[in-house]
Order: C-alpha cells, then sequence, then structure tokens
C-alpha cells in the first residue's frame, strides 16, 4: 500500500492511567517505525502527560492525541482543557465524535471553534462526521467517517459503503484525508484500509486489548 495511512486509537472513558501505561508497555516494544504508517493513541486527559513521556522516554513510535479541547483559549471556562497547555504532549485531537455531540450537546459551530483553537497550537484536528452531509470546519484536512449505528455495536458499515462515502467526502474538500470508525477490529481492518478512499481507521473497543491491537497492526502489513 503506498498511501499514508492512520490506525487511531480512541480509548474514551475505558482504560485508567495505569490501564493506559500498561497498554503502552505491551505495545510499545512491538512497534516499529514506518514513515507510510501514523498511529495514534489517544488516552483520557490525566493520562496524556504520562503517556508522552513514555513515547519520549522509550522511543516509541506512537503519536499521542486527545479525545477533545476546548473551544476557547485559556482563561475562566472551569473544567476545560485548553489547546495552549495540550499542545506540549499532544500532535492531533479528536473533535466532534458523535457521543460528545449527543451527551453534551456539542454542534457544529462549536466543533468549528475547536478546530480553530486546534490550528492555533499546531494541533492536527480529526473531526468525527457522522456521514455526508455533516460539514467538514475550515482549516480541516483529516475526518473520521463514522456512522452512529456501527460505534461500539459490532455493527459496522460495509467497507464499499464507507468507501463510497469517504469519496462523496472527498468531493467536498481538497487534500481531504478520511478514516473510517465504528466496530473496527483485527478481523475487518484490513477490508476497510484497502478501499482506494479511506486513509485509515478510528478504533475504540477493537483496540482496548493490546494483543487486538497488535494484530490490527499486523493487518497493515498483510
Ligand atoms: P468502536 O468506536 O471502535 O468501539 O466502534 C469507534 C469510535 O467511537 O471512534
Amino acid at each position: 500500500m503506498n498511501k499514508n495511512l492512520w490506525v487511531i486509537v480512541n480509548f474514551k472513558s475505558n482504560l485508567d492511567i495505569n490501564k493506559t501505561l500498561d497498554w503502552v508497555s505491551v505495545v510499545g516494544p512491538k512497534l516499529y517505525k514506518r514513515e507510510d504508517l501514523k498511529i495514534v493513541v489517544c488516552p483520557d486527559f490525566l493520562s496524556i502527560e504520562e503517556v508522552k513521556k513514555q513515547m519520549l522516554v522509550n522511543n516509541f513510535p506512537i503519536l499521542v492525541g486527545s479525545q477533545d479541547l476546548s473551544p476557547f483559549p485559556e482563561g475562566s471556562y472551569t473544567g476545560e482543557e485548553a489547546a495552549k497547555f495540550l499542545s506540549p504532549f499532544i500532535d492531533l485531537a479528536i473533535l466532534g465524535h458523535s457521543e460528545r455531540r449527543k451527551n453534551f450537546a456539542e454542534t457544529d459551530e462549536m466543533v468549528a471553534q475547536k478546530v480553530m483553537e486546534a490550528k492555533k497550537y499546531n494541533i492536527i484536528p480529526l473531526v468525527c462526521v457522522q456521514g455526508e452531509n455533516t460539514p467538514i470546519p475550515n482549516d480541516c484536512n483529516l475526518v473520521a467517517y463514522e456512522p452512529i449505528f456501527a460505534i461500539g455495536t459490532g455493527n459496522p458499515d460495509t467497507p464499499s459503503n464507507a468507501n463510497s462515502v469517504a469519496t462523496k467526502l472527498k468531493t467536498k474538500k481538497d487534500n481531504l484525508e478520511v478514516l473510517y470508525g465504528g466496530s473496527v477490529n483485527f478481523e475487518n481492518v484490513k477490508d476497510f484500509l484497502m478501499q482506494e478512499n479511506i486513509n485509515g481507521v478510528l478504533v475504540a473497543t477493537g483496540a482496548l486489548n493490546p494483543s487486538d491491537f497488535l494484530k490490527i497492526i499486523s493487518q497493515v502489513d498483510a
């Protein structure tokens, strides 16, 4: 495969800091650096700094991301994590995940604000779109197509439909990379990665177990 590939892991609120660091210590030593493969792990906020330290100390070829960030700059915004403060530790931020839109009333406007904050501090915004009509904010070149019916259900979209949505999304914007997310696992990941217009995957449940995640990575080369 000669396109850039992303494998992005979203731990959501599933693993505490100890389990997160265990995951990193199992997975990290088994990976080798490849220019065309970008592996990103997105733990909870509390774990981010420690995970980043583990990557640096051990030289693991894994980037660190967050699962969200504040739509505001630093200031009086209780409970928020400002992009400025996250930026020393992360390369990417997942924004506009459907769980945030549903449970925290996140709007397209808020997602667009978050993208602007991320860009100010050189954090790559990865915007989750639930279908071909979800707006893609300006300044965003990486999206994940994540149909709600497929998230955490064991019922993924078909690779060919995911590819056709990715193809339509790419007609809306130049230089857009599109990932697929929703019930990806080591058994089906290859079918998604083989699609012409899919640039990688966003995985949660299927990657929480480090050995399952390593099986996903082994499929990238298979
Ligand atoms: P899932 O979640 O892999 O558990 O389906 C994916 C996501 O929500 O990003």
